[in-house]
């Protein structure tokens, strides 16, 4: 099977966002909520999400702005109050977690909108969803101007939420099952955790004896 070259600066914004989201699947959501100074609470999925680093521990947002060119709430909240939470949607979120995704105007409270309870924040003050198992306290570390319309934010997080049959504070696993977490794929598609496997990295040796060279032709 042959390969189709695609030229990045050949491509639209809509195009690259296409090809780019198509492909690198499942992504992560984070289920951000932050809070405006004026104190109206508010909830968005991002699947431009990750955690980059440990230490300091820190978690990634891409966030575009909106197609009027206006920020997204959650870029324009954390620009003012320096602070998010990124909650981690369940398969028991999903309808309310696409339901905060709707384009709610700023003054919405959008965790009352999708039927959510918020939790008031332990070390910072931005709420979480209770119902969410797992939430991520952070203050903003860095925000990058990738462009006019995009800023990639940045935050280090400072305290985690973490439902308590999920995690061993033993051994600081957590068990992928009970978490149950949704991913995202192309589209409006999602995909679920639930076909879950270990592959253990193998040693150098143990790959240079070639029992484990990929077999098998690509065509
Ligand atoms: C699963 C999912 C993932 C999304 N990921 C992103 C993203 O990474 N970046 C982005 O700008 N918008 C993303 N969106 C769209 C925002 O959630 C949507 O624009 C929302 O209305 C923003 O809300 P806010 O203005 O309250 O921040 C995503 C939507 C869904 C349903």
């Amino acid at each position: 099977m042959t390969h189709h070259a695609i030229r990045f600066a050949d491509l639209t914004e809509r195009q690259a966002y296409k090809v780019m989201i198509g492909t690198v699947v499942p992504r992560p959501i984070a289920w951000v909520t932050t809070v405006s100074p004026e104190g109206v609470a508010n909830a968005a999925p991002y699947s431009f999400f990750n955690c980059l680093s440990a230490d300091p521990p820190i978690l990634a947002l891409g966030i575009e702005n909106k197609p009027d060119g206006r920020f997204k709430d959650t870029a324009w909240n954390i620009r003012r109050t320096e602070v998010f939470t990124v909650n981690i949607c369940d398969m028991a979120n999903l309808v309310p977690m696409s339901a905060t995704a709707a384009g709610f105007e700023p003054e919405t409270d959008e965790l009352a909108m999708a039927g959510l309870a918020a939790v008031p924040g332990t070390m910072i003050d931005c709420p979480r969803i209770a119902e969410a198992p797992v939430a991520f306290e952070c203050r903003r570390h860095v925000s990058i101007a990738v462009s006019g319309a995009r800023e990639i934010i940045l935050g280090r997080i400072e305290m985690a939420h973490v439902r308590e049959d999920i995690i061993d504070l033993d051994t600081h696993y957590s068990d992928a099952r009970r978490l149950d977490a949704v991913g995202r794929m192309g589209g409006d598609g999602y995909c679920s955790t639930r076909d879950l496997f270990d592959l253990a990295t193998p040693s150098v040796a143990e790959v240079e004896t070639g029992r484990l060279r990929r077999t098998g032709s690509t065509d």
